[in-house]
C-alpha cells in the first residue's frame, strides 16, 4: 500500500472515528452531510454527520478506493436512498476522499409527488410542498399581505427573488403568521434566487437575502438564470448549504440537456430544482425525463402564462371544457394539471380569494384521459426568452 493511500485510510477512520463516537466524546459540531453532497470541508476536530432520512438503510459502508474501511449499522444513521457517494475531506490541510455506500431494502427519494401530503421529497433530502404562492411584481405590501394569506389559507411554499425587491414584505408576512401562531419557520419553504456574476456578489446577495427576508435559512436558493460564471455562483451556493444558510440548491431558466449537464459538470451538490417557463402551451417533457435521472424537480414559473396571458390561458377550450366537467374554475384545472404531470407550480397573486382558489386544488383528480388531452395543447410557445 502506498503511503499516499496509508495516509487516506488512517484520515478516513479518524473521521469514522469521530463519527462514531457520536456526542459522547466529541464536542465539536458535527457537519451535516446529505447524499447529495460529494465533498465537505472539514475543520480539525469536527466530525461528519450523515444526514439521511430513511430507516430502510440496512448498512452504511465508508469505503476508500475500493477497500471497506469500516461498516455502520442501520439506525446509527438513516438513509434516504441507496447510491454511492464519494466524500472528499479537507482535513489539517490535505484532501482525502471516502466512498459512501448505502444499501436499502426498498427504493425511494423518487421524484414523484405525494398529493396526500402536497409535498415532494427533494433530492437533497428536503420535503417540498408542490404548490405555493409566486410573488413577481408584488410590492412590498402587497407581498406581505398575499404571504400572510397563503400561509393563512394552508400554502407552505413561497417563491420570490433578490429581484423582485419585495423580500422584506415576504419576511413580513411570514413573521406575522409566525407571531399569530399559525406556522412555524421550519413549516414554511421559503425560495430565493440571486441574480449575479461573481463569487464574491453571490456571497454578498445570499447574506442580503436573509436579512431582507429575516429568516436565518432559506430552504432553497436559486440561480436566478444563467450567466457568465454560473460556476462560481454555485460554489458560492454549496458554501452557503454548508453554513446552514441554505438547505438546497435550484437553478432556473436552464431549458436543456446541454445547460443542466454544464451545471452537472462543476456540482458538487446537484441541484434539487429546476425553475422554468412551463403552461399548458410549453410543456418541456424531455428536460423533465432528463432531470429525473438526477432526481431534480421542475417547477412551474408561469403556470397561467403569466399576467396578460391568463386569459389565453384559462379561456383554452380543453381547459373551459374540463372546468365545466369537473365543476372548478380554470386556474385549478391549471394547477391540478400541473401538479399530476410532476409540476410544482407558484401561481403569481395579490388577490386572497384566488390564492384561496389556487390551493382548493385536493379535492378532484384529473382522469388520464383529460391529462392527455391537456398535454396535447403543448405548442412550444414560451412568451418570454430570458
Ligand atoms: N425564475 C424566473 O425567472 C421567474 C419568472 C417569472 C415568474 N417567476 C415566479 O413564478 C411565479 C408565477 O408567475 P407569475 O406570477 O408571473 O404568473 P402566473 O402565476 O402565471 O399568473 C399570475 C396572474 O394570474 C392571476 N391569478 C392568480 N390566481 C388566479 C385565479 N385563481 N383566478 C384568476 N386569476 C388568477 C394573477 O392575478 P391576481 O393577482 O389578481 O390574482 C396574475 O395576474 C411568479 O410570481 C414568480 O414567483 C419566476
Amino acid at each position: 500500500m502506498s503511503k499516499k493511500c496509508i495516509i487516506t485510510v488512517l484520515t478516513a477512520l479518524l473521521v469514522m472515528a469521530l463519527f462514531l463516537s457520536g456526542g459522547t466524546n466529541v464536542t465539536a459540531a458535527a457537519k451535516r452531510v446529505s447524499l447529495s453532497h460529494t465533498s465537505v470541508t472539514l475543520e480539525k476536530g469536527e466530525n461528519i454527520q450523515l444526514e439521511l432520512k430513511n430507516s430502510d438503510a440496512k448498512k452504511v459502508k465508508w469505503k476508500s478506493g475500493n477497500k471497506s474501511i469500516a461498516t455502520v449499522k442501520a439506525g446509527v444513521v438513516k438513509a434516504k436512498k441507496a447510491g454511492k457517494t464519494t466524500i472528499a475531506a479537507i482535513y489539517g490541510g490535505k484532501k482525502y476522499k471516502c466512498r459512501v455506500t448505502v444499501k436499502m431494502n426498498k427504493q425511494s427519494g423518487s421524484t414523484d409527488f405525494d398529493l396526500d401530503s402536497k409535498t415532494v421529497t427533494l433530492n437533497s433530502g428536503y420535503e417540498m410542498p408542490i404548490i405555493g404562492l409566486g410573488t413577481w411584481t408584488l410590492s412590498n405590501e402587497e407581498a406581505e399581505n398575499s404571504v400572510y394569506n397563503a400561509l393563512k389559507t394552508g400554502m407552505r411554499l413561497i417563491d420570490t427573488a433578490r429581484y423582485y425587491d419585495c423580500e422584506k414584505g415576504v419576511g413580513k408576512g411570514l413573521k406575522k403568521a409566525i407571531n399569530e401562531g399559525l406556522v412555524k419557520r421550519e413549516d414554511v419553504f421559503i425560495t430565493s434566487k440571486i441574480y449575479t456574476d461573481t463569487y464574491k456578489s453571490s456571497v454578498k446577495e445570499i447574506d442580503n437575502s436573509l436579512k431582507d427576508l429575516d429568516v436565518s435559512y432559506v430552504d432553497l436558493m436559486l440561480i436566478h438564470e444563467p450567466g457568465s460564471d454560473d460556476k462560481a455562483v454555485y460554489k458560492a451556493l454549496e458554501e452557503a448549504v454548508e453554513q446552514g444558510k441554505v438547505r438546497s440548491i435550484g437553478i432556473s431558466n436552464y431549458y436543456t440537456k446541454d445547460a443542466l449537464d454544464e451545471v452537472l459538470s462543476f456540482a458538487n451538490i446537484t441541484p434539487a430544482i429546476i425553475q422554468n417557463e412551463n403552461h399548458i402551451y410549453y410543456q418541456n417533457e424531455k428536460l423533465k425525463k432528463y432531470a429525473k435521472k438526477y432526481g431534480i424537480v421542475i417547477e412551474s414559473w408561469y403556470p397561467f402564462g403569466g399576467r396578460g396571458h391568463t386569459d389565453e390561458n384559462f379561456n383554452n377550450e380543453t381547459i373551459a371544457q374540463l372546468a365545466k366537467k369537473y365543476k372548478k374554475s380554470s386556474a385549478q384545472v391549471i394547477l391540478r394539471w400541473h401538479l399530476q404531470a410532476g409540476y410544482i407550480a407558484i401561481p403569481g397573486s395579490s388577490n386572497a380569494k384566488h390564492i384561496a382558489e389556487n390551493y382548493d386544488i385536493f379535492d378532484f383528480e384529473l382522469s388520464e384521459e383529460d391529462m392527455k388531452k391537456i398535454n396535447s395543447c403543448d405548442r412550444q410557445k414560451r412568451y418570454e426568452v430570458w
